[in-house]
Order: structure tokens, then sequence, then C-alpha cells
């Protein structure tokens, strides 16, 4: 039977993992998987969540189950800071945790599946576990163009897609952050999207992963809370994975909005009945960590500077490169006005291949980079291997 299988390739961005871990050369860059890097190139623990793990192994009384619908004290935590004072009142919103923002993007679509949504658009290029995810659901992804070649976002492509698409359609967006191309929509773009959904059919889900890595917690998170004042219905996806730097704990969650209480509590229903069958109930230690944090007005404040450390460091690479303006065929100049940790550069399979076995430079075969994998120390290095190869 299992011998029906066809071979699968392994996901080629968490592969590059294992590719950079193997290449004994010291001055090896790695701008791979969307994981933040310090001026040293470490990936370290929020000073905040050492702190509050350490209070979680010191108080913890038990680890006994919580539920499908994993810590709601660490739902509610997040809540302000990710709906701000726009949190729809009334019942019309809940939550649960998830697994990572995977397991929130999973349930999002797994919820929208059972609601009647049978196509999702989707603005390409986009995270490519979003096509995977909603291919193993057996939803149809309709990609429209998300970024035009002046690099600002294709309002004209969005637009349409609002005009032509309805009931049983649902969009997907991301809040901040853009992954893979940075391009975000401006306050003006948002608030023209938060009207064409409002008199749209199309069910709005946003994925909102990067918040506090683009221009701020409130900044990054406008899109959202514009969204959300303005539709009946939305659904949420959310990771804590890089803003609170807990990538291999999984933590994540999810949010249902809808027009009145009594259908947010039989959605949430569906959603914990969804949860139960995919992963039971979500990893706990993160989560908890998250929330003794938020809980604490001192760790809220260690865990936010350090955020905008980190939303700094960012935009002085940024800057540099941008300021580099072209290395050999590729214009730097739009990293610049771009946001968050990815940028698109119009790189070939080939030059990818050439940049990492000639130089030492890991990035998708995409093209896609992670800005936050660059240094003031290496980023020159990598606009000159640019350069000799796309020169
Ligand atoms: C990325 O895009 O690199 C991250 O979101 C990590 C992942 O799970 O793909």
């Amino acid at each position: 039977m299992l011998d029906r299988l066809d071979q699968q390739s392994p996901d080629a961005l968490l592969a590059l993992i294992k590719l950079h871990n193997a290449d004994p050369r010291e001055d090896k860059i790695d701008l791979g998987v969307g994981v933040y890097k310090t001026a040293d190139g470490a990936t370290p623990v929020f000073r905040a969540i050492k702190d509050a793990e350490q209070r979680l192994v010191d108080r913890q009384q038990s680890k006994s189950y919580l539920g499908p619908e994993g810590d709601m004290a660490f739902v509610r935590a997040l809540e302000p800071h990710v709906f701000g004072t726009a949190l729809p009142s009334g019942g019309r919103i809940d939550g649960m945790q998830t697994p990572g923002g995977t397991g929130a993007v999973r349930l999002a679509f797994g919820l929208a599946k059972k609601a009647g949504i049978t196509r999702v658009f989707m603005g390409v290029p986009s995270w490519p576990n979003h096509a995977q995810i909603l291919d193993d659901l057996g939803l149809e992804a309709v990609p429209f163009d998300h970024a035009t070649s002046d690099g600002t976002a294709d309002m004209a492509a969005l637009r349409q897609v609002l005009a032509n698409a309805g009931e049983g359609d649902a969009l997907l967006l991301h809040g901040c952050c853009h992954n893979p191309t940075g391009v975000d929509y401006t306050p003006v773009q948002w608030d023209a999207i938060a009207s064409l959904l409002a008199d749209s059919a199309m069910l709005p889900v946003i994925d909102l992963a990067y918040q506090g890595l683009g221009d701020g917690m409130d900044e990054d998170a406008y899109g959202l809370r514009t969204v959300s004042a303005a539709v009946p219905e939305l659904l949420v996806a959310y990771s804590c994975d890089k803003n609170f730097g807990l990538y291999r704990d999984r933590v994540g969650a999810f949010w249902v909005q809808s027009a009145i209480a009594d259908t947010t509590v039989r959605a949430i229903s569906n959603a914990a009945a969804l949860a139960r069958a995919n992963w039971s109930m979500p990893p706990d230690h993160g989560g908890a960590a998250v929330r003794m944090v938020l809980e604490d007005e001192a760790l809220t404040a260690s865990w936010l500077a350090e955020l905008a450390s980190m939303r700094e460091r960012i935009g002085e690479v940024r800057a540099r490169l941008a300021a580099a303006g072209h290395a050999g065929g590729v214009d730097l100049a739009p990293l610049g006005r771009q946001k968050g940790m990815f940028a698109m550069l119009p790189v070939s399979a080939a030059q990818v291949q050439t940049l990492r076995d000639a130089h030492g430079v890991y990035m998708a075969g995409s093209g896609r980079i992670n800005v936050a994998g660059l240094t003031m120390t290496n980023v020159d290095r990598f606009v000159a291997a640019l350069d000799a190869v796309t020169g």
C-alpha cells in the first residue's frame, strides 16, 4: 500500500537551514528562512521570554490538558496588542491558541471551507506554504499580482478581484511585512481595501505573522484594525513566532469575527472541532511564556523595547542596501521603501545557485532574501557577491 506513495522533495525553504548549517565556510551568509538575527548573527531568546520561562518553571503546578482552544488567557492578553481599542464588542469576536501561525492559517481555511468557501484569492508571490495548505484542503487558490513592477502594491489587480469575486470566495491578505516581497499596503490603500470589502461578499482572511517588525505594533496592525472595523466577518491568523522569537515553540492564535455573537460562538465551536481533529490542542509552553510577558508591565516593556531594536536594525540594513543603489543587474533602491524581513530580488534560479556555491550566500530559490540575515559586517560582501553574479 505505502509503496504507492511518490517521493516528495523536502520543503525548499526549510531545506536551506540544513544546507547552510552543513556549509563549513566561515563567511557564509544565511538569508534563507525567516528568522531574525542580531548584528552578531545570533537568534537569541528575548530577555522577557527568558524571564517568563524562568517564572513558568518556578510557578507552574501542572501540565494537565487545557482543551482544543489552548490557553485562553494568552489569547485575551494578546487581543489589545492585535486589535487595539478597535476590538469588536458584544461577543462578535473570539479566538483560540494555535500551533504557530501555520496552525492558525490552517484553521482559518479549514473553517472557511466548512462555511462554504471554495476559492481563495491570493496576491502572488506569497508565502509558499499558503498555497500548500490550500491545496491540501482542496481549496482553489486564485492568484493575482500583489505588486507592480515599480515595487508598490498592485491596487488595480486587487480592485478587480474585489469587483468580480463574491459569495463563496475568500481574500487572503498579509497584515504587514509582506512575505516575500516586503511590499505593504499604505494606510490610504488599507482604507480603500476596507471599504471595498465592506461592499463585497468575499470573506477576508488576514495573516499577521510579523507584527512589530515593520513600522511598529500599532502601525503594523492598521490594516487589520481598519478592515475589522469595516466588515461584518473576518478571520485572523496570527503568529508570535517572530515577534516573540519563539519559532520552534510554535505560538500562534486565530480569531473569528462575525456579525453577531451567536454566529461567532458557532464558528468557534467548529474551529475547536477542527483543532481537535488536527492537533487536539496546541503546545502550551511558548504561549504560556507570552502570556506571562503580557501580564507583567515590566516584561511587556522589555519585550517591546527589544522588538523595537530589531525593527530598527532591519531598517538600518534596508537603508544600507538601498544606499548601495545597483548591485550588478539588481536595483536595491526599493528595499529602502519596503517593510519587514523580506525582499524579492530579480535573480534567476541559476544565479541563486551561483550565489550559494561560489559566495556562500543562501537565499530562497525564488530570489527572496531575509534582510534580517544581513549585518553591517557582511552587507558589503553580499552586495559585492550580487554584483559579481548579476553584473
Ligand atoms: C519564512 O517564510 O521563512 C517563515 O515564515 C518560516 C516558514 O515557516 O516558512
